[in-house]
């Protein structure tokens, strides 16, 4: 396959006292094989996603017991989306505990590609992303995307785009992060912050390099092509901040991996420490099969969505109960392919109610009426809640943007460039 040749045309690494990235020649999508049937790109999940499979496509790590320990050392606690394993996967974790052991604290860095209303499920890694900033006592660099959403979708709108960014920029205040330990960088608006890495990293990377990583054709468009080195560049934002080679730590969806194998590639050449990951798994949607999406509406439970739509959505949510009652009960449910099992388990049930859960649907002693009354309940306060501090956050974003300032999403637009009129 041409696509694994021109991989290694990003040569091979020196050996170092981080951790070689196996599988460098391994293609990024697997939707070519005969034998497996999903493709996971970073704009594009589809099919039944096996996670070992990935891992060692992509030659990352699994999250072991002894890293579980080591981060139990440090921390006193697990989290459960380590334990359960919703983040099961890393790059280089384990350096980045023990430089943290030895006084060198990283930085986390993670983002949003603002397609849309920010849903249920995005949540989860920016609540563990928060988790991590209060454990670790870490500063945090939070990139919003415009650019490549703008980009990589043929009908998108700068107008639309910029009215997401703005509102998905008070979903992640609204989650909680540490005002004077987070900047959010919002691509278009703040790109001179990022503008002199990225050409580092793009002068290093050629279009077959690129096509390789990121399946780029010659009929991609030319933005797209050059939108990698952008997001590369905040993994090396944090030792220019610091001047100091400073480690950096990506919490993101695995879809999300192929920019940080090409940033860990010239990591080195450009003296800076290779970006460590820890990787998550995909999250469901609440219709039966594809994810949480906010281009489809009825798949996703928005944070700004009102009591009574959450209802009608959760009741008429995919699950993995049987077609009858009497079936149910005869031959129980199917809890490892439900969404509210998964949404309870995930977010509001505690370990044991979990269990619990689980052996009561699969006995057959619980219908899946129970279980969506059960995440109605739970989910509209903690709605209710966001929303609260969503409205907050309005008054809070000069607080978070990289330089100090309000967000005015109409500065921006061409047409209100008033330059000469000062
Ligand atoms: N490309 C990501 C998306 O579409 C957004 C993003 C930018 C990101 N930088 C990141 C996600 C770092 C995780 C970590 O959602």
């Amino acid at each position: 396959m041409p696509v694994e040749d021109e991989y290694n045309l990003l040569g091979k690494e020196e050996a170092t006292s981080q951790h070689q990235d196996i599988g460098l020649t391994s293609t990024f999508s697997t939707n070519n094989s005969t034998v497996e049937k999903f493709n996971v790109t970073p704009w594009e999940v589809e099919g039944d996603v096996d996670y070992n499979k990935l891992i060692e496509k992509f030659g990352t790590f699994s999250i072991s017991e002894s890293i579980i320990n080591m981060v139990k050392h440090i921390t006193g606690e697990v989290h459960p989306y380590i334990k359960n394993r919703f983040f099961f996967s890393h790059r280089d974790l384990d350096w980045i505990l023990r430089e943290y052991e030895k006084g060198n604290r990283f930085y986390l860095y993670t983002g949003r590609g603002p397609s849309g209303k920010v849903h249920l499920g995005h949540l989860l890694p920016w609540m563990f992303t928060k988790y991590l900033q209060d454990k670790f006592d870490v500063k945090l660099i939070f990139q919003i995307t415009d650019d490549e959403k703008f980009l990589f979708n043929e009908d998108s709108n700068f107008d639309l785009i910029q009215k997401y960014t703005y509102e998905n920029l008070l979903d992640i205040i609204a989650m909680g992060f540490d005002p004077k330990k987070t900047k959010i960088i919002v691509n278009t608006r703040d790109i001179k912050y990022l503008y002199p890495l990225s050409i580092e990293i793009a002068k290093r990377i050629t279009f077959s390099t690129a096509k390789a990583v990121f399946g780029f054709t010659n009929s991609t468009n030319i933005g797209m092509i050059g939108f990698p080195p952008i997001q590369g560049a905040p993994c090396f934002l944090p030792s220019l901040i610091e001047k100091k080679p400073t480690p950096v730590l990506i919490p993101a969806a695995i879809d999300q991996d192929p920019y940080w194998r090409m940033t860990r590639d010239l990591a080195e050449k450009l003296g800076y420490p290779k970006p460590a990951q820890i990787h998550s798994k995909f999250i469901p949607g609440l219709t039966s099969g594809g994810k949480m999406s906010s281009s489809k509406p009825e798949t996703a439970l928005f944070t700004v969505d009102d009591a009574e739509s959450i209802e009608k959505k959760v009741k008429n949510t995919f699950t993995g109960g049987q077609p009858t009652v009497a079936m149910q009960r005869k031959f129980g449910g199917n809890a490892n392919n439900c969404s509210v099992y998964w949404y309870l388990n995930y977010l509001f049930d505690t370990e044991k109610e979990s269990q619990e859960r689980y052996y009561a649907c699969t006995s057959g002693n619980l219908l899946c009426g129970e279980c969506k009354n059960d995440m109605i309940k739970k989910v509209k306060p903690f709605m209710e809640d966001i929303q609260i501090k969503r409205k907050k956050a309005q008054d809070m974003i000069s607080k978070f943007t990289i330089d100090g300032k309000d967000f005015d999403d109409k500065d921006k637009r061409l047409s209100n460039l008033n330059i000469y009129e000062q």
